[in-house]
């Protein structure tokens, strides 16, 4: 298993190009399931969560094609990849390939919408909680579909299509706006989603609908309407920059000092994030190629900062914070409402110095003056960043162990680190 090998220290100086959103690239890989024509999708990251979604994509009859290279193109660009689900040859998404990712349980909205089947299996407990799907079985369900659970699947059935409706969310749900919004697109008549996720992923999956053909407006926004059409055509779109990679840059170089351009970013799709990182003590400049995020000179301030659902301080930048603000001059909160056990890096960043009190949702972080590199293992996607950008800060060497965890979501990230003066490397085996 590869490991990360860091010594912390240096000020990371330089330009980042910031990847296409892993997720945005996956649900837009989903979507290709809702035509029988080709979908092209541009910028999609290098992820290992991208390529076991083409493999989970190939099960069920998608031909996927990574384009060549074109000239100008250098390796820190995404991949332009060709995705044709002319037949859809299987409408079962097994246990085997669902429990390794999350999101892929999502194939069960264009599965069902274009086939009138889909038998998706549960999947399952992961890292940061249990994360049930009984948001997406009450919209499906509003569609018209008839669910069932046997065996650890979910079978939903609607031989005669799916009709138009209201759905209403409970509770702001990422997954299952996408989910509704591609079965609505394909459904008979209007669909109207309320209390939808607002997050820039869903309105760029939006976009690329509307390219193929769909009728969708409001996407963005928390009400989602959907006319209904009876096909979906071919289509190109570009995965839109990744808000958590920059994000979590942008946190780097906080905690280092230094000054980074963060290329292809906008302000727009990380708005309270870069409010908590300006109140900690970053310089945030909004320039043609990108953000440019400076540390002034003064020290770190705590923050008081609570998760929310988009346009608020996103759970995905909770650890990544919680690393930044071990070294601040005071006091910090931070509570998490997303998920109920997204704190596994706590203990992780304890072993590198950091003084976290848990209480239930709620982590009070007491800066302290340094950071010490130790061996940390990485537990989820997030929480693993975290170490590495703590591990930048810290004295000494830090070996991050179980980096794939890393791979799911960062693309290249001791190449790109690298770049900008820090010492890092792949430890492989
Ligand atoms: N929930 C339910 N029932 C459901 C669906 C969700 O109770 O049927 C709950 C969840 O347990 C959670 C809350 O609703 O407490 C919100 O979950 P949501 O559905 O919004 O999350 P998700 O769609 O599973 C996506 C991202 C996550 C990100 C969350 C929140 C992708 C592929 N995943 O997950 O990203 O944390 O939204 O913004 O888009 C990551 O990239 O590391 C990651 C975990």
């Amino acid at each position: 298993m590869d490991r990360i090998r860091i010594v912390g220290g240096a000020p990371l100086m330089g330009a980042i190009p910031i990847s296409g959103a892993k997720n945005a690239a996956l649900p837009l890989m989903i979507a290709s399931l809702l035509t029988d024509e080709t979908l092209t999708l541009d910028n999609v990251p290098r992820l290992a969560d991208v390529a076991m979604l083409k493999r989970i994509l190939g099960n069920h009859g998608v031909d996927c094609m990574v384009l060549g290279k074109r000239a100008g193109q250098n390796g820190l660009q995404g991949e332009s990849i060709e995705l044709r689900a002319g037949d859809i040859v299987d409408t079962v998404a097994p246990y085997e390939l669902v429990s390794r990712m999350r999101a892929s349980f999502w194939v069960i909205g264009p599965l069902l919408a274009r086939m009138g089947e889909a038998r998706v299996s549960l999947p399952g407990g992961c890292a940061i909680g249990t994360r049930p799907v009984d948001f997406f079985i009450a919209a499906l369900r509003d569609l018209g579909a008839e669910i069932d659970i046997d065996g650890g699947y979910v079978i939903a059935r609607a031989k005669k299509g799916l009709r138009g409706n209201r759905i209403v969310f409970p509770k702001t749900t990422v997954g299952a706006t996408h989910v509704a919004m591609m079965a609505a697109s394909l459904a008979r008549g209007e669909t109207v989603i309320e209390n939808a996720a607002r997050e820039p992923e869903i309105a760029d999956v939006a976009a690329c609908l509307v390219k193929m053909g769909a009728k969708i407006s409001g996407a963005g926004t928390s009400t989602i309407r959907i006319d209904g059409v009876d096909r979906l055509n071919a289509a190109r779109h570009a995965v839109m920059p990744d808000r958590i990679e920059t994000g979590t840059y942008a946190m780097a170089v906080t905690m280092t000092g230094g000054d980074l351009l963060l290329e292809g970013a906008t302000l727009a799709i990380l708005p309270t994030a870069l409010d908590v990182l300006t109140a900690v003590g970053a310089e945030v400049t909004a320039t043609n190629e990108g953000l440019r995020i400076r540390r002034n000179g003064n020290g770190l301030a705590p923050v008081d900062v609570t998760t929310e659902p988009f346009p608020g301080f996103p759970t995905d930048l909770q650890a990544q914070l919680m690393a930044l603000v071990s070294r601040a001059n005071g006091t910090s909160h931070i509570r998490e409402t997303i998920f109920e056990n997204r704190f596994m890096h706590v203990q992780e960043l304890a072993r590198l110095g950091a003084d976290i009190h848990l209480d239930g949702q709620m982590a009070t972080v007491t800066g302290v003056d340094r950071l010490k590199g130790a061996q940390v293992m990485a537990t989820d996607l997030r929480a693993s960043v975290s170490l590495v950008i703590a591990g930048l800060a810290a004295e000494g060497e830090t070996v991050v162990n179980r980096v794939y965890h890393l791979d799911r979501g960062f693309e290249r990230i001791e190449d790109k680190l690298g770049a900008c003066g820090a010492t890092i490397e792949r430890l492989s085996g």
